[in-house]
């Protein structure tokens, strides 16, 4: 099953969400059913590995943590991927309007309410919890599928 993370940047949360799934997946011992990658709806953080405050948070939670290079999501992304599971509502909606997309079911909010954005209020605390939090019942309601 893959499953791309998507966020506005892909240096905060869509990597947090990669890493901390990673890390579940690989707990529960399931890593050959899964691919699991992140990227943005933006490019303008292109190239960038992990904003530092995100990774301290992970790194303080014992998530183990891979390099990555921020990107824009592309339109082999939307096919490729399984889900696409975005840390907010608008991401999706850009998502749709942006790409050609033949099943919009794939598109899916992490939380019923939208990740806060740690960029804006500076708390990677309550981003870290809202996504482990998603990552969890995202991991057992996929679990269902395998
Ligand atoms: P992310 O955080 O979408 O969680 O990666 C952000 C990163 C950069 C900006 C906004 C949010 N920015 O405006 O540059």
């Amino acid at each position: 099953m893959k499953i791309l993370f998507v966020c506005l940047g892909n240096i905060c949360r869509s990597p947090m969400a990669e890493m901390i799934f990673k890390e579940l997946v690989r707990k529960q011992e399931l890593e050959k059913h899964f691919t699991i990658a992140s990227a943005g709806i933006s490019n303008e953080e292109e190239g960038k590995d992990i904003y530092p405050p995100a990774k301290k948070i992970l790194l303080e939670k014992g998530i183990p943590i891979e390099k990555i290079s921020a990107r824009k999501i592309t339109q082999s992304d939307i096919s490729y991927y399984d889900y696409i599971i975005v840390m907010e509502s608008y991401q999706k909606d850009r998502i749709l309007k942006s790409y050609e997309v033949l099943s919009s079911t794939k598109i899916r909010s992490l939380n019923a309410k939208d990740v806060a954005d740690p960029w804006y209020t500076g708390n990677f605390y309550l981003t870290y919890e809202e996504i482990y939090n998603g990552c969890s019942n995202l991991l057992e309601k996929l679990k269902k599928e395998l």
